[in-house]
């Protein structure tokens, strides 16, 4: 089964290659001119000047060529030589019944699938979220899904960080506020054996009155004063040196740290819609990092370098200095970059993915090209199967990254809430206060922020920034994740009303123009998708998906539905039908599902 834009490329390529000419110069593409034609091919100028020929006379020839072929209705030639094709409506029907039948809605499958390891989130302990994690989980969640939906064994790891300086801060910061804390990890460093049981379960019950509230509120403090404040400095990155060296308080403290984080988050994040397969950490890799180290000195790629253990990463003919990757500090302490190393041999063992995705925040470009030239460089991965996946970010309407009324960090807990908030005003005024029970008004007003924040993220090419505007975002109408839901529900009431009436869906006939445009449309969703793919671009698919919704609310209103006679209701109903299954492929794709009502 293939979608009519490749068929028609083949047979146009073919139609060139019987007059001695490219056939790859056959590829057409969606026409621009909708009023005038479906498809055109571009080909016969290129054509015409490798051959130096006139190019209107070449796409008369190849038009000629494709006059036989059954699944065009007409085959015109125009301006200085563009190819028109206008599917007939035996073909876009075949099609379109096509894909009715297909519980897939059209989408294929990838040739060769492959391992792919996506990672994304990259939350941190003790830190606050900020938008470069939302939009990171936002766009890792769909990619993820993308890829597995097309056939690749994916698994999502949201690569949680918990092993930098950060942690040396909030142990610090806890142990200043709290004596008991202070003195109960100080014992445990002194004794320099691993605690028995017992002795982790009392300490444990001890660290619990430390919030998730309460780091919340101390790493930002202590972030600060380790700007201006050097021997506090120097104590954080003495406890990162020695937690990484698991002394035994310390150690024990940061597992109840990362887990108290990692609980809410999963929560948050869940609500979000978004599940990791692994909750990974750097610290996960750290038994890895000493024979690493080891192995890349063998290799010859360490250099000493003020006390520092560097591996240098330029490359001649690079158009600016590239800083190396600094994989011991002087403190002894694994860095960002040392772990990031590490975790790709992990993978290696574990999954030995074909490709890694790293969706992360542009700004991070440098970090992980540093990381991926020394993975190639050691031989840990094969040249080009690392991939930085970056991202614009999200601002407020002061054109700088997204902050609170109070100019925090945002907290992903904060934001849904906020959505949520919107979403319930906006049913409101709907009217849906009255219509639906508490429960499902509550679960609607959650779908559709999501969706309103999720598709705000995934209409515009990821590398794009945006502005954050929760009104327009929450809105029914306009290019909004809601607009689309409230689409999807119309043709649920629709299939509904249908069934009450006994009407059933029937063979596609497809005549009027917004019938056919909404068929050509059902026919661009493995195109679609396939971009969305190969560019690891979910706007291709959200893009597809705000067309389609238009496509049917154009459709709705140009052809009568249930009015109609048998047989035209039974083709419009099946185009109903397939339409809502792919309008929902999509959005599941993008990360967010629509009610049954709104
Ligand atoms: N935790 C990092 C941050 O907050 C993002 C992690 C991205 N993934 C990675 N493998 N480095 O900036």
């Amino acid at each position: 089964m293939s979608d009519l834009k490749r068929g028609l490329s083949e047979a146009v390529g073919a139609a060139f290659a019987s007059l001695g000419l490219p056939a790859e110069l056959g590829r057409v593409t969606v026409s621009d001119r909708p009023d005038l034609a479906d498809f055109q091919c571009n080909g016969a100028l290129a054509a015409a000047k490798q051959a130096r020929r006139n190019p209107r006379e070449v796409a008369t020839e190849v038009a000629r060529a494709l006059e036989a072929d059954p699944r065009l209705a007409s085959v015109e030639v125009a301006g200085p030589g563009f190819i028109n094709l206008k599917v007939s409506e035996a073909a876009l029907s075949q099609r379109a019944a096509e894909i009715a039948e297909d519980p897939r809605a059209g989408a294929s499958n990838v040739a060769d699938p492959r391992r792919v390891l996506v990672d994304y989130g990259g939350p941190n302990v003790a830190k606050p979220m900020h938008v470069g994690h939302l939009r990171a989980s936002i766009i890792g969640e769909s990619v993820k899904r993308l890829y597995r939906f097309r056939g690749d064994e994916v698994i999502g790891d949201a690569h949680f960080g918990d092993w930098g300086l950060q942690m040396g801060l909030v142990i610090g910061a806890v142990m200043d506020e709290r004596p008991e804390i202070r003195d109960r990890v100080e014992a445990l460093n002194a004794r320099g054996s691993q605690p028995s049981p017992e002795e982790e379960a009392e300490a444990f019950a001890l660290f619990s009155v430390v919030s998730l509230e309460d780091l919340d509120r101390l790493y930002p403090a202590a972030a600060a004063r380790n700007k201006t404040d050097a021997d506090y400095r120097g104590r954080a990155r003495r406890i990162t040196a020695e937690l990484q060296a698991k002394k035994p308080g310390y150690h024990l403290l940061w597992r109840h740290f990362a887990k108290v984080t990692q609980v809410a988050l999963a929560r948050d994040f869940h609500a979000l819609g978004v599940d990791f397969d692994l909750w990974k950490g750097e610290s996960d890799v750290d038994e890895l990092i000493e024979p690493m180290v080891a192995e890349l000195d063998a290799k010859g790629l360490l250099v000493e370098d003020q006390g520092a253990r560097i591996v240098r990463v330029s490359r001649q003919g690079d158009k600016r200095e590239l800083p190396p990757l600094l994989v011991v500090s002087s403190e002894g302490s694994a860095m960002y970059g040392t772990t990031d190393l590490a975790t790709i041999l992990d993978r290696r063992r574990s999954f030995d993915p074909h490709l890694m995705l790293y969706v992360v925040d542009q700004r991070q470009a440098d970090h992980f090209e540093i990381v991926f030239r020394a993975a190639y460089l050691a031989g840990y991965a094969a040249e080009g199967s690392l991939e930085h996946i970056g991202f614009g970010t999200m601002n407020g309407t002061d054109g700088k990254p997204f902050k609170t009324r109070e100019g925090g960090v945002l907290k992903l807990h904060d934001l849904i809430e906020m959505t949520r908030a919107k979403a319930r005003e906006r049913l409101h005024e709907a009217g849906l206060g009255e219509e639906l029970s508490p429960e499902l008004f509550e679960d609607t007003a959650h779908k559709v922020a999501v969706a309103a924040l999720k598709f705000a993220d995934l209409q515009n090419f990821r590398g794009t920034s945006y502005v954050f505007d929760l009104d327009r975002f929450s809105s029914f109408e306009g290019k909004t994740g809601p607009y689309l839901l409230y689409q999807a529900v119309r043709v649920k009431s629709l299939l509904a009303k249908a069934a009450e009436q006994s009407a059933e869906p029937g063979p596609v006939a497809v005549a009027e123009p917004a019938e056919r445009e909404l068929a050509l449309l059902l026919d661009a969703f493995d195109a679609a998708l396939a971009e969305a793919y190969d560019k690891k671009a979910p706007h291709f698919i959200a893009e597809h998906a705000y067309r389609l919704a238009q496509a049917f609310s154009k459709f709705y209103a140009a052809c009568p539905i249930l009015t109609a006679e048998p047989a035209v209701r039974g083709s419009r109903l099946t185009l109903a039908v397939t339409m809502l299954r792919q309008l929902e492929l999509a959005l599941s794709l993008l990360g967010f599902e629509a009610p049954e009502k709104m």
